[in-house]
């Protein structure tokens, strides 16, 4: 089935930070592919930003060598980039100077109407200042929105700042924070699962559902984000957005329709239910890690220190927790979450695992029979398996097997997988709230993770080691086998 493409509205797309990493590896082509979709209306154009002295040239260029770089070579036809490349100026402005954000006025001053997306693809720290620019040189209109990246905030406290910074210049339902895990297609399809189908809803509570695991395992290491990744940590750059949101939307309630709140108020109770974690708990729950030098990713790999090059970290690259949520519908249901860098294999998944049959009706001949698990998997194969006891085939009695009911996106609908931000960016463009945070869901999940923080910096003892390349620490597999369950590592 071929997929449908409807062309937005025009828009103005302002990229602060257009030189960055951001947004040469995601930003420009997810553009790009959009634009070569025949998505985007044909004046809409993208005005890159940030201090350096550029011209609408070299900022061509640059956009030029960032589609060489991330997009292969049969889905980058010369034309097409060319094409593209027109929509592209540039303006140099400082977000701590009042120089260059008249001449961006009068850049978007032609088209007053338009639809004006202010994507800030900088630093955490220049949010605030940025929008107070915008605000002040008279550019924020109605139809004006900006996107703001992970980490709005280190705590509760200052994502609080943050968010109140933006709100003095953008009301809420023009801020768009981005959790590009919301844009997978795979989460999606989460949604699809639960609430297009009439088979998993009846099931999806304590009562039939034994745990949840959401794995998200990289084998990268620090890459040249030292400077950020080692204020940051496993905890609050994986966990605190990604991983909580993936675990909202398995957890929530079915929410009365796909608008934006009616979406985000399901997913805030969630936050709002899951049980604190406090200095006493702390071993048992949480586990934290840092990776030693070993093998991943097919070669030999210093460890986290040396990386660093200091010795003194005791930032997490690696951790588990064991989460409870207080409510009827997951009383009694843990959800173990895992996360971490130099592991063995990068996978992303969701394992739902159901209670085992109360009662075996065979023989002991016929073989042991698991537990069914359905298996939503973000990457690498993006698709959805359903573990099953069947028949082994042919005569000779009854012997069982443990099977799955295979659904592989890639293959069965053999299209190219959109990035997720191709997705966010064109919901940005329409208008559409769904897959962005709301500012009350960001700070409940501060109101979560801060206890952690705390009791970990309280806490005497330093993170627990693993060598890269391996599945974390062995306090993360105590952890699940305490229980008696085990880390999903053999199904796919
Ligand atoms: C980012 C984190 O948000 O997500 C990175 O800051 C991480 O540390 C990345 O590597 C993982 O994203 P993906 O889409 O590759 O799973």
């Amino acid at each position: 089935m071929p997929t449908r493409v409807i062309q937005t509205d025009p828009f103005d797309l302002v990229v602060f930070g257009a030189t960055g990493d951001l947004a040469r590896r995601k930003l420009i082509p997810a553009l790009f592919f959009r634009d070569e979709a025949g998505q985007l209306a044909p004046e809409s154009r993208i005005i890159g930003v940030s201090r350096s002295k550029l011209t609408d040239e070299t900022f061509r260029d640059l956009a030029r060598a960032s589609l060489e770089e991330h997009v292969g070579k049969k889905n980058r036809k010369a034309e097409a980039v060319e094409k593209f490349l027109t929509r592209l100026s540039w303006t140099s402005a400082d977000a701590d100077k009042d120089a260059g954000w008249d001449a961006l006025a009068r850049r978007l001053a032609d088209a007053p109407e338009r639809i004006r997306v202010f994507y800030l693809a900088t630093a955490p720290e220049l949010f605030v200042p940025i929008c107070e620019r915008l605000g002040a040189h008279g550019l924020v209109t109605d139809a004006s929105r900006v996107v703001v990246e992970k980490p709005i905030g280190k705590s509760l406290d200052s994502a609080r700042e943050v968010n109140e910074g933006i709100g003095r210049v953008f009301s809420e339902e023009r801020v768009y924070r981005i959790d590009h895990y919301l844009g997978k297609e795979t989460v999606q399809n989460l949604m699809a699962l639960r609430f297009a189908n009439a088979l998993f809803e009846p099931l999806w509570n304590a009562q039939h559902i034994d745990h949840v695991q959401i794995t998200v395992a990289e084998t990268v290491g620090l890459e040249n984000r030292a400077g950020y990744y080692d204020t940051a940590g496993a905890l609050r750059d994986m966990v605190q957005n990604h991983m909580l949101q993936l675990l909202c939307l398995v957890a929530m309630e079915p929410p009365r329709s796909l608008a934006a709140d009616a979406v985000r108020d399901e997913k805030l109770k969630v936050l709002q239910s899951l049980v604190p974690v406090t200095p006493q708990t702390m071993t048992e729950r949480t586990v934290r890690g840092q990776y030693r030098a070993g093998a991943s990713a097919g070669g030999a790999v210093k460890g986290y220190l040396d990386e660093l090059g200091r010795d003194d970290s005791e930032t997490e690259t690696f951790v588990a927790l064991k989460i409870d949520i207080a409510n009827w519908r997951w009383a009694g249901v843990p959800f173990y979450l895992r996360s971490g860098k130099r592991l063995s294999t990068r996978v992303s998944e969701i394992v739902v695992a159901f209670k085992p049959i109360p009662h075996s009706v065979f023989t002991p001949d016929a073989g042991p029979i698991a537990a069914n698990h359905l298996i939503i998997r973000l990457q690498p194969d993006e698709g959805v398996k359903l573990w099953l006891m069947i028949k082994d085939p042919g005569p000779g009695g009854m012997r069982l097997q443990h099977v799955p009911l295979d659904m592989s996106f890639a293959r069965s609908f053999n299209v190219r997988q959109a990035d997720a931000y191709e997705r966010l960016l064109m919901d940005v463009v329409r208008g559409s709230q769904t897959l962005f945070m709301r500012r009350d869901e960001v700070e409940a999940a501060w109101i979560w993770i801060d206890p952690i923080l705390q009791a970990w910096a309280a806490s005497k003892e330093a993170p627990k080691t693993y060598t890269s390349g391996t599945w974390g620490p062995s306090a993360s597999i105590a952890l699940i086998e305490r229980d008696g369950r085990t880390w999903n590592e053999g199904e796919e």
